[in-house]
């Protein structure tokens, strides 16, 4: 297929990056997991005993980190000045402070940038909350992918229940609805779906239903 850039955003939880993942396998495309960029900034600012609001502080450690993003067996892997951080960045205090740390505009602008490069010469599925309104405002393809809260804690759940052994829906349920109030109400870049974007509700819906829906979607663009 004809490269084209697909845009995949939506709140937490909704399955955007196993969504972008199987769609960026059956093109043969790249796929770019932008929260992870931001989870690997907050990891190393939580390294350095860091607070989210000591800004300049963040923001120098943003500037100087060397975030890469690397294809592999089970899903992208995450290196920080060449360490591995793929599990690190999505432990519960990455979670609890990431949102604090991508409200600062200066640490969205550095990693905007990256994200613009690895898109330059097409052929990327990346999923985020800012990637159709404000990353990529061109990409061919716009998705908005969504579900009810609820249905995103339970899928949540079900991911962390091993490593967070005394976890609760409800707290989840929290935890996500705070996330998702965090995004959409920064001034900068907040979560919002972009005009163009198609609003997929995959409440209702399985993995390969969703994915099967999108290169549809795909084939109608190309
Ligand atoms: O996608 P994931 O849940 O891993 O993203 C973690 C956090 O990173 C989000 O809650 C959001 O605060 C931030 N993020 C962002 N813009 C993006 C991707 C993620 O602000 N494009």
């Amino acid at each position: 297929m004809e490269k084209i850039n697909i845009a995949i955003d939506g709140p937490a939880g909704a399955g955007k990056s196993t969504i972008a993942r199987l769609v960026a396998n059956e093109l043969g495309f790249v796929y770019v997991d932008t929260g992870a960029m931001y989870r690997a900034v907050t990891w190393s600012i939580l390294q350095l005993h860091l607070q989210p609001d000591q800004e300049t502080d963040v923001i120098a450690v943003a500037k100087r980190l060397d975030i890469r993003l690397v294809p592999g067996q089970e899903g992208q892997q995450v290196f920080v000045d060449g360490r591995d951080v793929t599990a690190d960045i999505r432990s519960a205090a990455v979670t609890g402070n990431v949102s604090r740390v991508s409200q600062i505009a200066e640490v969205r602008r550095i990693l905007t940038d990256k994200q613009k490069l690895l898109a330059q010469d097409k052929g990327v599925v990346m999923d985020g909350r800012d990637i159709g309104s404000h990353v990529l405002p061109d990409a061919e393809l716009k998705i908005f992918l969504t579900a009810s809260v609820r249905t995103r804690a339970e899928r949540r759940y079900k991911e962390v229940r091993d490593d967070r052994a005394d976890v609760t829906l409800e707290q989840l349920e929290r935890e996500i609805a705070l996330r998702d109030r965090m995004d959409e109400e920064r001034e900068t870049s907040p979560l919002v779906q972009a005009a163009d974007a198609i609003l997929l509700d995959t409440t209702e819906m399985n993995i390969s239903q969703v994915v099967e829906r999108i290169l549809e979607l795909c084939r109608a663009k190309v």
